[in-house]
């Protein structure tokens, strides 16, 4: 039997996700009801539309989630500015009417907003329910003492305002940008974020699990309850149970604790991310009151001084990327097979774990990486009281920070994915005194609610004795953002000390664009030795893992040294995706970022397939840049290749040379002179062939091809298929140059609901039913509508042969 953990081991929650998943196999007394329909919506002002007879025929009729920024045009005067997008913000209101059935008044009434960006305040029935100025949190309203029954109407209008600019330093976006419910349970019920699961003790045998249960009870008289905690494994099949009994008193939150035990627990790991699921059952006088659902993940984990982060026992390099909220063209708005689809892509490329920078994320996207194995460090904050951008949250801090802090461990803790909780990003206070106090103060607000998690920072200041929040003794875990000279010395530097690499590298790169010579490293912004590009490639970044903010280092350079240091315990890098705004380096009409390890439209870049070969354990074998160069010139050609002892090279079948990583060498380059043709790699274990590679110089533009990365979707009015369009020569070929409008007709039960290219200087409408091609490629994503039918899209250009695909709904 191993030793029971007992110290810093961190073990597995649950996940109350609990309103969208109401255990599905038994009845539920309580109703969750998607509150997304139905809205209508206005830019601007409107006092008076607080109250119910406010005219709104107007206004515009739309479903959430939705982000107005994302559907405005670009401009360098927004008060956004590039930074934040270069895309609208402003004032907005939303309304909904809507009737409750007569039952309900025997009911305990909410509505749940997961996020409004920013400011929300919201009314129903003409009376204020409150205000919440962080755009990144979830909250509730109790709706009970205001709703009339039966066939009245009863009116919910939420104003939002997001006017003072700039205040962040990346897009926000604006609106009710994700998921509203409404939700009737009984008097008697399981309140908000009401469980908390943890598992105190795992070895072979089994794993205990505690569960802490909130139960409200919202009527006027106290109440008998007996409470049933069931644990369900994977197949719904029953595998743990208890049960206990007492009184709840009139208006009062009881906390019922339960101790369970699971036999021979099957683990969650990133690998296999095995989910139990707590039902919690709540009943009064032999009477079903509330069901209650918490996803549970049995895992135990550890950072450790030397040896790094280790899972389940087992010692694992944390190998992450930061991400910011949005969705690319989709803006802020939230869609849970747009975050998945995110995710598909970072899993193939060998992530296993997420930074939520620099905020809570939509719960969906903790929801994604519970189910498909990724770690993450859930953040809370980019500024305390010092401010980064003039009117970001530190005008809130005094007021919100504790209840904000304290909302986010409450909805998130019982995510098995989350092991770390960062208390805040290269925050200005670890440069004087104040940042003592905060530290402290708010690794307690942490410690209060959840002890099983280490509370960490993502610092910069790397000189201990200057840096407070370090002094202050009070994080678990040190998080280093850049730095990555300085890795090698922390375990002199920091004594004792756990450490991840919070954030790295800031490579900058324009997919399909490459500058040569590639051997040659650029830093920008010193001295400006990027030349800065113009002419047809304009605000590009060459794509060769050559270019990096001064701060940061290629991908290369910052992987080989983490890759060889044990005390580091992972990464995560700057970042998963490029991002609308931050367009460093270049000033608009550049409007997103160059950080990305896949552009913002999904497409990898070339730095991905090193990932890969390093992160996976699978063949890989990639060379670039693209085949259509001017005859003669010198041509740098870069190869990832892994799970192989070395590359050959031909040149329309003549040997170029065969190359080896030696040393910490992480790809081979060839100089070739430039012949048009065809280029071939091929890969060798012990001399028997691996992968073989080609790339043919492109001939003229003459085809358009679509690929569906789904071609089935449901009826729901939500989900997605991403199409992939590629301007190809006859036999093929992808046309590297190749920038062609591109025009989509769709029809069926489905709509247009993004375009893009990945170019980050692209003043083109997300919304229009076009886009240029960009070095060959654009997207299209399609949205379902609730009918079945066939989604018919064509995609064509003048000059070029069509391209078409067909979707089912079903
Ligand atoms: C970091 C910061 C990130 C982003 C990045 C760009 O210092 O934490 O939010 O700004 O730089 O390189």
């Amino acid at each position: 039997m191993k030793n029971i953990r007992k110290q810093f081991l961190y073990t597995l929650m649950m996940i109350s996700y609990g309103l969208f998943s109401a255990c599905s196999t038994q009845e539920n007394p309580r109703e969750v009801i998607d509150f997304n329909l139905d809205w209508k919506f206005s830019l601007g002002d409107f006092p008076e539309a607080t109250e119910p007879d406010f005219d709104d025929t107007a206004w515009r009729s739309l479903e959430l989630p939705h982000d107005w920024s994302i559907e405005g045009s670009f401009s360098e005067q927004h008060p956004t500015t590039p930074e934040g997008g270069a895309l609208p913000a402003g004032k907005g209101w939303y309304r909904k009417a809507f009737t409750v059935p007569k039952t309900y008044e025997q009911k305990e009434v909410w509505i749940e907003f997961d996020g409004v960006y920013s400011n929300s305040e919201v009314w129903i029935n003409g009376h204020y329910l409150g205000k919440r100025p962080n755009g990144y949190i979830g909250f509730k309203y109790d709706l009970s003492p205001y709703l009339t029954y039966g066939d009245s109407t009863n009116l919910i209008a939420v104003k939002v305002d997001n006017e003072d600019q700039p205040n962040s330093r990346w897009y926000t976006g604006s609106g009710i940008y994700r998921n509203v419910r409404m939700v009737a349970a009984n008097k008697l019920h399981v309140d908000h974020w009401g469980t908390f699961v943890t598992t105190p003790e795992i070895n072979d045998q089994h794993a205990k699990v505690s569960l802490a249960v909130q139960l409200k009870n919202a009527s006027v008289a106290e109440e008998e309850y007996t409470l049933v905690s069931i644990i369900l494994n994977s197949e719904e099949k029953e595998v743990a149970r208890q049960e206990s009994s007492g009184q709840v008193k009139a208006g009062q939150v009881e906390q019922v604790e339960h101790s369970l035990e699971v036999e021979n627990a099957k683990l969650w790991r990133v690998e296999d991310p095995y989910l139990y699921t707590v039902i919690s059952e709540v009943y009064q006088n032999g009477k079903k009151k509330d069901v209650y659902s918490t996803p549970l993940g049995i895992r135990y984990f550890e950072f450790d001084p030397e040896k790094g982060f280790s899972l389940n026992g087992v010692q694992k390099k944390i190998l992450g990327v930061c991400l910011h909220h949005d969705l690319g063209a989709l803006g802020a708005a939230v869609n849970k097979r747009a975050i998945q689809r995110q995710l598909e892509i970072l899993k193939e490329m060998g992530v296993n774990a997420i930074r939520t920078a620099h905020n809570p994320p939509a719960s969906e996207l903790l929801e994604l990486c519970d189910e498909m194995g990724f770690i993450v460090q859930d953040e809370a904050f980019d500024v305390w009281k010092k401010r980064k951008a003039k009117e970001d949250y530190h005008k809130d801090w005094d007021e919100w920070h504790q209840r904000d802090l304290q909302d986010m461990i409450k909805r998130d803790r019982n995510h098995p994915s989350i092991m770390m909780w960062s208390i805040g990003n290269e925050i200005r206070e670890q440069f004087d005194s104040t940042g003592l106090v905060i530290t402290r103060a708010l690794a307690n607000i942490v410690k209060e609610l959840d002890t099983t998690r280490p509370v960490t920072a993502a610092l910069t200041e790397n000189e201990p004795e200057k840096n407070f929040i370090y002094q202050s003794g009070a994080l678990d875990l040190l998080g280093f953002n850049y730095k990555h000279e300085a890795y090698s010395d922390f375990p002199e530097t920091y004594p004792g000390e756990s450490i991840i690499a919070s954030e790295s590298m800031s490579a900058l790169a324009t997919r399909g664009f490459y500058q040569m010579p590639s051997d040659s490293v650029m830093r920008w912004p010193i001295a400006h030795d990027i030349p800065l590009v113009t002419g047809n490639d304009e605000f590009s970044v060459s794509a060769y893992d050559h270019v990096s903010a001064y701060w940061g280092s290629t991908h290369e350079e910052t992987w080989k040294t983490i890759k060889a240091l044990d005390h580091m315990a992972g990464l995560f890098v700057w970042t998963g995706f490029d991002y609308l705004g931050e367009p460093i380096p270049y000033p608009y009409p550049a409007r997103s970022s160059y950080f990305g390890i896949v552009d913002l439209a999904g497409f990898p870049k070339d730095a991905y397939y090193m990932y890969q070969s390093e992160w996976t354990d699978k063949p890989v074998l990639h060379i670039y840049p693209h085949w259509n160069w001017q005859d003669g010139e010198l041509v740098d050609v870069w190869a990832y290749y892994s799970q192989a002892d070395e590359v050959e090279l031909f040149l329309n079948g003549k040997s170029i040379g065969v190359e080896k990583k030696r040393g910490d060498d992480l790809h081979v380059m060839w100089r070739v002179p430039y012949q048009k043709g065809t280029l071939k790699a091929v890969s060798k274990k012990d001399g028997k062939v691996v992968l073989e590679k080609e790339i043919h110089t492109a001939a003229e533009a003459y085809q358009i091809q679509t690929v569906a990365d789904r071609n089935e979707l449901s009826a729901d009015g939500k989900d997605l298929s991403f199409i992939t369009v590629e301007v190809k020569d006859q036999e093929g070929n992808l046309v590297p140059y190749a920038d062609h409008l591109i025009e989509f007709e769709i029809t069926g039960p489905g709509r247009i609901v993004g375009v893009d290219n990945g170019y980050q200087a692209s003043l083109e409408s997300f919304k229009a039913p076009f886009r240029k091609a960009f070095h060959g490629k654009c997207l299209v994503i399609i949205q379902s509508e609730r009918t079945s039918g066939a989604i018919h899209l064509v995609a064509k250009s003048e000059g070029l042969k069509s391209g078409d695909v067909t979707l089912k709904v079903n």
